[in-house]
């Protein structure tokens, strides 16, 4: 695992939008794995800026979805699928039917995770995938105890969760309680991982997650079985990270982040996304 601290917000999200890009320019047809939530929108917002004015091609991309609430249909404001078309898709060249979410209307929703789950068997499984880690320590909604074998099943919410994003719906009642997620055996499949997180509300669980022994109290400690795993966060989110100083001497000195230290510096120039 690799931790990159980046002084603020904005220089976090413009690392992790940079390494999806040199990844999407490398291998057009590449499969993404995206996650939803507040730190996302603006490295969304990042991506469809690079789209516009750098001409980032996602015409051959395909993505999974990690979740998707059970109950909300797709046009539903609030579903996973509107927050993605709102936010992404909408405003790049993707080809809408290789994008993919689970589909938490679905009758059967054991047979809806063991599609989703061949789905990314068939395309030769997930290249990248984006996460975010929630207060609960979850990636997806891999709530505490979520086995580290787990596949993409449906997962009750914890409270946490829910107050963390009931403000996002018209009052935590009308929040569903259940959710579709990709397990974390699902999610250490993918070939590479790319955590990003920001605030200092994230600094504890960011620190159990990184530092902390693996457990499924904190689903997010998996990612530490992952050979291929980079961890962004700002300094907030980082805040009580003891291997500060080791992981700020990677990425100034390890010829694998010379390119992002000098994109580094010209953003301190023109730090805004627009
Ligand atoms: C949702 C997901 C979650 C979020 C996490 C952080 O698809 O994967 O794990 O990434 O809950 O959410 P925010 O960014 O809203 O704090």
């Amino acid at each position: 695992m690799q931790v990159i601290v980046r002084p603020d917000l904005m220089a976090a999200t413009e690392l992790a939008a940079r390494i999806i890009a040199k990844r999407v320019r490398a291998f057009p047809d590449t499969t993404l794995g995206l996650a939803t939530g507040v730190t996302m929108e603006r490295l969304y917002e990042k991506l469809v800026h690079m789209h516009r004015g750098e001409n980032l091609d996602f015409s051959l991309i395909r993505t999974f979805n990690l979740d998707e609430y059970i109950g909300l249909p797709a046009d539903s404001r609030h579903s996973y699928r509107h927050y993605m078309n709102h936010h992404l898709f909408n405003h790049i060249n993707i080809d809408a039917r290789n994008t993919f979410i689970p589909n938490g209307m679905a009758s059967d929703l054991k047979a809806e995770c063991a599609r989703y789950e061949k789905r990314i068997k068939d395309v030769g499984g997930i290249d990248l995938q984006l996460l975010g880690i929630g207060k609960a320590g979850h990636i997806g909604f891999n709530e505490p105890l979520s086995a580290l074998k787990s596949r993409t099943r449906d997962k009750s919410l914890t409270p946490m969760t829910i107050v963390q994003n009931s403000p996002l719906f018209d009052g935590p009642e009308r929040m569903p309680r259940r959710a579709l997620t990709m397990g974390i055996g699902t999610i250490l499949e993918a070939k590479e991982l790319l955590l990003l997180v920001t605030g200092r509300s994230k600094a504890e669980v960011l620190s159990n997650a990184v530092e902390g022994p693996i457990t499924s109290m904190i689903s997010a400690s998996a990612i530490q079985l992952h050979e291929k795993c980079t961890v962004i966060a700002d300094a907030a989110a980082a805040e009580l990270l003891k291997g500060r100083e080791y992981y700020d001497w990677i990425f100034h000195n390890e010829p694998e982040w010379g390119e992002f230290r000098i994109s580094a510096n010209s953003d301190l120039q023109t730090s805004e996304f627009r």
